[in-house]
């Protein structure tokens, strides 16, 4: 597929903007609209001098884009996976024959070398010619640690040559011809990488930009290690990927890439990376990471930069976590046969909340299912898991969904676990390892035993127990357990301001405290509280009261890391896309999306 299949779903922005913050700033604001487009910026700057590429953002748009990239439904293609997965035995010799079609697609997942002169090496930058700065690479945000290429499929291969392998991982600028390689400790070009330190050897690397829409998702994808991910390119296309030879190292890229950056990593050489705005909405803090040195930079003679930008959600990171989970859903279930469904809201940012509908058959089956997913590949950075029956309502409808766990909520269904956290969660006391959250709502409903009062009269007197509290509004105050969230001006930890409200409790089941600005903005409120808590140090459990502390933590909560900033859009460039016609959402949904 080439870009301009795609031209119903593009929007061209001729107005010159520049790399740093303008154009990721309104690609962010355009992928909240309620039908975000795919952006082509066709007049890029840095510091006014033009470059000659456009740029590409919000590639996944929207859902008729994930289609149109996939070429048929989600479903579909998940369905096909299940049926490969499952076969129900052939009985009759015509049912044989149509189960040997069904395995044809598998002769699709081998790569095929490409032939003649690809696409992607039109036009050659060698030895001094090579200037990365000559790619309009963006800044996204004003606190970035640099310019990142941001959707940049990194091709690599095992010391023996036998395994091959795509990732997504950001990749800093360090100068003209050094990458910063931001793979994270657990995946599988980490565990590569691993392989060349130990061998004290240099690792090959390719970085390719662009080509057909459907490798970056592939790269994406969390295949067990020892899968080259562009099978599932050849699985969905149903059509091998032709792969071509690099020019100054041996790793194979998809021929008809736009940009493919070659070169090779000394595993001895690890440079600053960061901080970068991420897609958890926090900025990821400066560490060491690995970099890489270029040796040619090759490009299509038309070529186009392709960009993403991550941050608070939603952001275009959400088609791609969507496909994600519904192919995946079917590979779960051949080690989880009783995972009937699940949801991954996007602002759960992914690893922060997983809704589950499970097929309970036993006491504890919920339990068993929480410790598998936290158990497998990068399901295992999930923080937290609410498991539901079969006939709970539809996973995606909130309120619904909210109303039914609540009403079978109390203390003994928590499940307070230990495991590894993602790289990126900030919230666990140490980096790597953090708290994990099991609610079992499989069970009936409970009784409801609460007294609520009006959010007014509560505020009231709680501001009487203690003057830190400065705001309190309640959901769900119909349900068994009613959500209080209490707005506080932190000067204690949460855990003594909870204790303090004990004459409450009457009237209290599940206290959220915050010190942020989402207590009215439930979109947000999830967001802040999945990312912020650490399950093992921030839940609180009295009676049939249960406090959960999102606060950002600090000195007062002897937390012993540097707690990262909110990552949020520069005020002035905000002002100028909005002064040049460009901003397309309302006020309201600015201040929603705390773009404003
Ligand atoms: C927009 C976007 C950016 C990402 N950036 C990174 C990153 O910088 N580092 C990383 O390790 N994973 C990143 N990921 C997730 C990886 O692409 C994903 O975990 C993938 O499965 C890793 O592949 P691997 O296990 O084959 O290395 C990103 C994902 C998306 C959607």
């Amino acid at each position: 597929m080439v870009l301009e299949e795609l031209k119903p779903f593009i929007k061209v922005v001729d107005t010159p903007l520049e790399v740093e913050l303008e154009i990721p700033h309104l690609a962010y604001i355009e992928a909240k609209k309620r039908e975000p487009k795919i952006l082509l910026f066709t007049n890029p700057r840095d510091r006014g001098r033009p470059f000659e590429m456009p740029v590409v953002m919000n590639l996944f748009a929207n859902r008729e884009v994930v289609e149109a990239i996939l070429g048929r439904p989600v479903e579909e293609i998940a369905k096909e996976i299940e049926e490969l997965l499952k076969p129900t035995p052939p009985a009759t010799l015509w049912e044989k024959v149509k189960f040997l079609g069904k395995l044809l697609p598998l002769r699709w997942t081998i790569p095929r070398r490409y032939r003649g002169s690809p696409r992607c090496q039109q036009q050659v930058w060698k030895g001094d010619e090579v200037d990365l700065f000559k790619l309009p690479v963006l800044k996204s945000w004003e606190l970035d640690g640099g310019r990142f290429i941001t959707i940049g499929q990194v091709y690599t291969r095992s010391l023996d040559g036998k395994i091959r392998n795509v990732g997504l991982y950001r990749l800093q600028l360090h100068s003209k011809n050094r990458l910063g390689l931001h793979w994270q400790i657990h995946k599988d070009g980490a565990h590569l990488f691993w392989e060349y330190k130990k061998a004290g050897k240099k690792m090959p690397v390719a970085v390719g930009i662009g080509g057909d829409p459907l490798y970056s998702w592939c790269a994406t994808a969390p295949l067990p290690p020892g899968i080259f991910e562009l099978a599932l390119y050849g699985f969905i296309r149903r059509k091998p990927v032709q792969l071509a030879q690099c020019l100054t190292n041996p790793i194979e890229v998809p021929a008809d890439l736009d940009i493919v950056i070659e070169g090779w990593c000394d595993p001895s050489q690890m440079e600053i990376e960061g901080m970068f705005g991420d897609h958890t909405g926090y900025y990821t803090l400066p560490e060491p990471f690995p970099v890489m040195e270029v040796t040619a930079i090759t490009t299509a003679r038309d070529p186009k930069y392709y960009a993403t930008v991550v941050g608070k959600p939603p952001v275009e990171d959400k088609w791609l976590g969507y496909i994600t989970e519904r192919l995946f859903l079917p590979l779960l279930r051949t080690t989880i046969p009783d995972l009937v469904d699940y949801y991954l809201p996007e602002n759960g940012v992914f690893h922060n909340l997983l809704l589950a509908k499970i097929s309970p058959r036993y006491p504890g089956h919920s339990l068993q299912i929480a410790h598998a997913l936290w158990g497998v590949g990068q399901m295992s950075f999930l923080k937290h898991a609410i498991f539901l029956p079969e006939e709970a309502p539809d996973l995606r409808k909130g309120e619904e969904v909210a109303r039914f766990i609540l009403n079978r909520f109390s203390p003994s269904a928590l499940l307070i676990s230990k495991g590894v956290v993602d790289q990126l969660d900030h919230s666990s006391d140490a980096p790597l390892v953090g708290g994990k959250v099991g609610v079992d709502a499989t069970g009936p409903e409970v009784k409801r035993e609460v007294t609520p009062l009006s959010d007014k009269e509560l505020l009231k007197k709680m501001e009487e127990i203690d003057p830190q509290i400065v705001g309190v509004t309640q959901y769900f105050t119909d349900t068994a357990n009613p959500v209080a969230v209490v707005e506080v001006v932190k000067r204690e930890p949460m855990k003594k301001l909870f204790k303090k409200l004990a004459p409450l409790y009457p009237h209290l089941r599940i206290v959220i405290f915050i010190n942020t600005p989402e207590r009215e903005n439930p979109y947000m409120l999830i967001w802040r509280v999945t990312n912020n808590i650490d399950g093992l140090r921030d839940i609180f459990i009295d009676g049939p009261v249960v406090g959960i502390d999102a606060t950002n933590k600090g000195e007062i909560d002897n937390f012993p890391r540097e707690w990262p900033p909110d990552v949020d859009p520069t005020p002035a460039v905000v002002q100028k896309l909005k002064e040049l016609g460009l901003v397309e959402l309302t006020d309201e949904e600015l201040r929603k999306f705390q773009i404003v």
